[in-house]
């Protein structure tokens, strides 16, 4: 008998979760660049819910099953879920330490079970991540900050010295220890589950104690390490950082499998662009290009610290969420979610629904382009799309974000042409851009299928052109954006 199964077994018996086939894994696939499971391409198509609405009036268990069902039936197939933070209380049902800092607490696990259970019936795949930053910052330093409701603070039976204790995290033992526990529990528990995409191990973690308190990178290396042996290696792992830029030691180190992007826009941690869509694709063409290995936008939205920045909100999500693939990023941007927030609950799942409908459409033209080849197994490089001419654009891209990826000899490519006034604060994008010509340099000569995609509709018109030198083609009118897809005709 495989060893394999028989752990998988042995843990189901210890109330974890029947596995799958360990083919429902994801995996980096040979580019790269993107995910697969099993065989197939995996294309992350999904966003964050956190936590459970609290304004939804369902319990979270049914929060989480119809939102999955809801999410599965419209082609999505990924949520990003906190298991913290580890506050006394929290306010997210599903924190694991929610009394102490050394049991999990029972009714949180079991909540993560239903949820993980939701997530395998509805072949949703779950980026878990077991705490956040904002245990282990003072509460002087922002709202966010809860040091004083920190399991680890020493005021609430914690190991850590209830002044500045939250510094010393990274390097006290009893804090290591119980950390390390909670990560074994996890894995014990729900690692069985090819419905976990990866674990993450915080949210935002750079903004716990000032990004670089002594002992941070010793700490990734360590538990990051200890979590694959635990887990036998077979979730990927991830780590996430308020910095856009994320951080080069732990995103470039060997023990984590593919980066994170946070895009909020944010002008007080330097200089941003309110062009999401933009910004979004870029961060994921620089981190795959740095680091060699995948990337995700794993939280994004406009800066909701300045106020009028989310004018133009959805349209903003809309173009952020679609932007990434274009520039080599491995799905959708993952948007933050505003339950019960900024957006009515029911509105916002419908909106979001309606998008993941026509990307999952997206993903399928380009499937079936590429037969039984994953996306993973086509080693891709940035594409040139010289806009000659329009309308509504100026040469040279000022008016026109162009983007695109091709395929080794042009296997397929995904190109993407985006309003560029099109961003947070912006008014609604409404103008047409009518007769847009690309050049697209590095296409092989030979005869080619354009798709041309309306992201909004899902709806696409497909026609046949020649290449010589390059392949030229014009648009049909569109506003805000448009994707196209290019494959050999054989
Ligand atoms: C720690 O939390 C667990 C789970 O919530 C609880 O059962 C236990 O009594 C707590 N231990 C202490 C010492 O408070």
């Amino acid at each position: 008998m495989a060893p394999l199964t028989t752990v998988l077994a042995l843990l189901s018996l210890l109330g974890g979760h029947v596995a799958h086939s360990d083919s429902d894994f994801v995996t980096v696939g040979a580019n790269h660049l993107h995910f697969q499971a099993g065989d197939s391409s995996f294309v992350p198509i999904g966003l964050n819910i956190a936590w459970p609405d609290k304004h939804s009036g369902t319990s979270t268990e049914d929060y989480y099953e119809e939102y999955f069902s809801d999410l599965s039936a419209s082609g999505g197939n990924v949520a990003r879920v906190w298991l913290g933070p580890n506050l006394v209380d929290s306010f997210n049902p599903l924190a694991l330490l929610r009394h102490n800092y050394t049991t999990v607490d029972p009714a949180a696990a079991g909540l993560v079970d239903s949820l993980v259970a939701s997530a395998e019936k509805h072949s949703v795949k779950l980026l878990l991540t077991f705490d956040s930053f904002n245990g282990l910052c003072p509460s002087f330093a922002s709202g966010n900050c809860k040091w004083g409701d920190s399991v680890y603070n020493s005021a609430n039976g914690g190991p850590l010295n209830s002044q500045v204790g939250y510094l010393a995290f990274w390097t006290d033992a009893t804090a290591k220890k119980a950390f390390k526990a909670l990560l074994k529990f996890a894995s014990d528990r729900w690692g069985g589950s090819s419905a976990v995409f990866a674990w993450e191990l915080f949210n935002e973690v750079d903004l716990a104690g000032y990004d670089l308190p002594f002992g941070f990178y010793d700490w990734h290396e360590e538990m990051a390490g200890y979590l694959r042996k635990v887990d036998g290696g077979r979730h990927l792992i991830t780590e996430s950082f308020g910095l856009v830029a994320g951080n080069k030691f732990v995103d470039g180190s060997d023990s984590f499998d593919f980066t994170s992007t946070h895009n909020y826009a944010r002008t007080s941690r330097g200089p941003q662009s309110p062009n999401v869509a933009k910004s979004n694709a870029g961060w994921s063409k620089d981190k795959t290009n740095w680091y060699k290995k995948p990337s995700i936008v794993g939280e994004f939205g406009c800066d909701d610290t300045v106020p009028d920045a989310d004018a133009n909100f959805r349209h903003t999500l809309h173009a952020g969420l679609w932007s990434p693939i274009f520039r080599g990023g491995a799905g959708t941007g993952l948007s933050w979610f505003w339950a019960g927030e900024a957006m009515d609950d029911d509105f916002e799942r419908e909106w979001f629904l309606a998008e993941f409908r026509s990307y999952s459409k997206f993903v399928g033209v380009v499937g079936a382009e590429l037969g039984a080849r994953p996306l993973g197994d086509v080693p891709f490089e940035e594409l040139s799309v010289h806009v000659l001419e329009s309308s509504g654009a100026s040469e040279g891209g000022e008016e026109l974000d162009a983007f695109g990826i091709v395929g080794e000899a042009g296997a397929v490519s995904l190109i993407w042409l985006h309003d560029a006034k099109d961003t947070c604060g912006s008014d609604t994008p409404t103008r047409s851009f009518e007769g847009v010509q690309i050049w697209l340099k590095n296409i092989p000569d030979g005869d080619w299928k354009v798709t041309w995609f309306d992201t909004e509709t899902g709806a696409s018109t497909e026609e046949t052109v020649g290449s010589v030198g390059g392949l030229t083609i014009t648009a049909p009118s569109f506003v805000q954006d448009i994707a196209i897809v290019v494959s050999p005709i054989i």
